[in-house]
């Protein structure tokens, strides 16, 4: 039998302040109207201040440990996606690894924007497959409220702050299939973080000039995603010999209820088959798939069994999609 990283235990954390469309209306020319049309998006959360992304992910690892009932001292490697890390050293994975005690764990960041938890998925996979490791913990964590502009309305009205984690522990039977997994970097110019890093340090000039906010070029991410993310959808079910039907829960990234939309059209399923909480949470880069996949888990919409598919696409240009077989009960209520 195929060794493969089974989902064991999946959590996540949201921030309590909602900042919604009408609170935006107070702060930049936009309306609640366009905002709801053009991204499904009603409200988002934000982290308070003085707390970080470390915070939101301490918050979804320590009820991952409380759901799967193990010590965080039995976790082996952490691994989180994220674009709004604490700092740039230590590793995010490094300081949730020390607030909520796992001490035999080792840990790391990787930089993928939207899809940070999607390639961390596929790395900390690896290390299950291998037989390395037994507890492996993914995280998607962003405080995307660190490094928006509140004056910008391209894109304040887009992004919000939360947390997701998922446990990886080996199966024989369930757990994840195959991935599609890729990159452009040609995409690069059009949605990024200019300054902080070694080719722009933060100086007066990058600071009046608004280049430790987040940019972005909305109608070209929109057209390189909106087909990308269906793209990826279908290619890793036609790969694996599985049809649109075939599918019990879409998991896609979420940045945009159009693009979201067009891959539901493409993979010809059912909207009751879509995972869907942009218009609560907005985007939050690194955590949408474990956010939406843990209220899935939660609501009851998974049982064991069950094909899942995730997609994301995201800054770099970064996208790619996962298969799995979902191997945990429904919870009891
Ligand atoms: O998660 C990482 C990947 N990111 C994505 O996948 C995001 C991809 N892009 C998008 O989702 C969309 O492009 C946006 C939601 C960002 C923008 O939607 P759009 O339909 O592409 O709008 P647009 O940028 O073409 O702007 C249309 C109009 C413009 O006005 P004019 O030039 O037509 O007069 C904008 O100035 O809407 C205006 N506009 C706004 N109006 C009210 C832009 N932002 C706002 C706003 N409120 N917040």
């Amino acid at each position: 039998m195929k060794r493969r990283a089974k989902i064991s235990a999946v959590a996540h954390y949201v921030p309590e302040r909602i900042l919604s469309n009408a609170d935006l209306e107070k702060m930049v020319d936009t309306n609640d109207e366009w905002i709801r049309t053009r991204t499904g998006i009603k409200e988002r959360r934000i982290l308070e201040p003085g707390k970080a992304t470390s915070d939101m992910g301490a918050e979804a690892v320590k009820k991952l440990c409380a759901q799967r009932g193990i010590s965080p001292e039995e976790i082996d490697l952490i691994i989180v996606g994220t674009v709004t890390p604490d700092m740039f050293f230590p590793s995010t994975g490094n300081l949730i690894q020390e607030k909520v005690g796992a001490k035999n764990a080792w840990s790391y960041d990787v930089a993928a924007a939207c899809s940070g938890f999607l390639y961390a998925l596929a790395s900390g996979a690896q290390y299950i497959v291998s037989g390395m490791h037994k507890k492996v913990v993914v995280v998607g964590a962003d405080k995307m409220s660190a490094i928006v502009n509140y004056k910008d309305r391209n894109t304040c009205v887009l992004f919000g702050d939360a947390a997701g984690a998922v446990l990886l522990e080996p199966d024989e039977e369930y757990g994840i299939i195959d991935y599609i997994l890729q990159s452009d970097g040609s995409g690069a110019e059009y949605l990024r973080m200019k300054a902080g890093g070694s080719l722009y340090p933060a100086s007066l000039e990058t600071v009046t000039n608004d280049w430790h906010f987040i940019y972005q070029d909305g109608k070209q991410v929109f057209k390189f995603a909106v087909t990308k993310m269906a793209e990826v959808s279908v290619q890793i079910l036609e790969k694996n010999n599985y049809k649109g039907d075939d599918l019990a829960l879409f998991v896609p990234h979420q940045a945009n209820l159009r693009i979201i939309d067009a891959a539901v059209k493409r993979l010809g399923i059912d909207y009751d088959k879509v995972m869907i909480n942009i218009d609560k949470y907005g985007n939050t880069t690194a955590a949408t798939i474990p956010l939406a996949l843990s209220e899935a888990y939660q609501q009851g919409k998974l049982d064991k069994g069950d094909l899942v598919v995730f997609a994301t696409f995201g800054g770099g240009f970064t996208w790619g999609s996962a298969l799995l077989t979902w191997g945990m009960d429904k919870p009891r209520a």
